[in-house]
């Protein structure tokens, strides 16, 4: 079921954010799946002024881009480590790792520590293309991390953290949308004029792989935290 609660204010919008995800470790989740993005900026700010402590917890991050290393500032493991885990580190974070050799490999790799840790959390942001991590349009609803060829819309949508939009990668792992929905609890935020379509689609209920984050609609507990009326 989601919940929608709508903010004229983005910072009402973001204190709610971090009072959710404090709530949710009160009451002892352990594993959170986190999102990047800049949709995600302002929570992270957020998270380290805050005193939340993630020493006792795991973290799982959604995606990551193949071909870039860790400490390439576009790749999602400095992004993480730069607006989060520096100031507030988790007691073990895992993100895929875009450099692997054997993708496919790794891929497996993930999905089975995602398995053996599952997730209390899921924080999600989602494309204007309805994508959820890096799951593209026509993703089946069964997926579990895999590799995916991005699409050109979010290569585009992307190209703005890129010097050279020809550096923003091809392709990418991801968690499917399988492993999304065995999070016990799901925190959405669209923000911004561009993702109004996206979510109204999402909020008719009515799942498609087409839409990706249509699929929310079939998961027990889901919030949508959203600035648009
Ligand atoms: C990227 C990420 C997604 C994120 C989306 C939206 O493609 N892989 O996890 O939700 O972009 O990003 P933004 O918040 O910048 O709009």
């Amino acid at each position: 079921m989601i919940q929608v609660e709508r903010f004229h204010d983005t910072d009402a919008l973001y204190a709610r954010a971090v009072a959710i995800i404090e709530e949710v470790k009160a009451t002892g989740a352990k594993t959170f799946g986190l999102a990047t993005g800049g949709t995600m900026e302002p929570l992270y700010e957020r998270l380290c002024a805050s005193t939340i402590d993630f020493s006792d917890a795991v973290s799982f991050n959604l995606d990551e881009y193949i071909g870039l290393s860790e400490t390439h500032p576009e790749s999602y493991h400095y992004y993480m480590q730069q607006q989060l885990f520096d100031q507030k580190p988790f007691q073990q974070s895992h993100l895929p790792n875009g450099f692997a050799s054997d993708l496919e490999a790794e891929a497996e790799r993930y999905e089975t520590l995602l398995q053996q840790y599952p997730l209390d959390f899921q924080l999600l942001g989602i494309g204007v293309n309805g994508h959820i991590g890096f799951n593209e349009p026509g993703t089946s609803f069964q997926s579990t991390t895999h590799v995916v060829t991005l699409s050109s819309s979010t290569r585009a949508a992307n190209a703005r953290f890129f010097e050279d939009p020809e550096e923003v990668p091809t392709r990418a792992l991801t968690m499917g949308i399988a492993s999304i929905m065995r999070a016990k609890f799901i925190l959405l935020i669209a923000t911004g004029e561009k993702k109004r379509a996206v979510l109204e689609k999402v909020l008719m209920g009515v799942s498609t792989e087409e839409v990706p984050a249509t699929v929310l609609a079939n998961h027990p507990r889901v919030v949508i935290l959203t600035d648009l009326q």
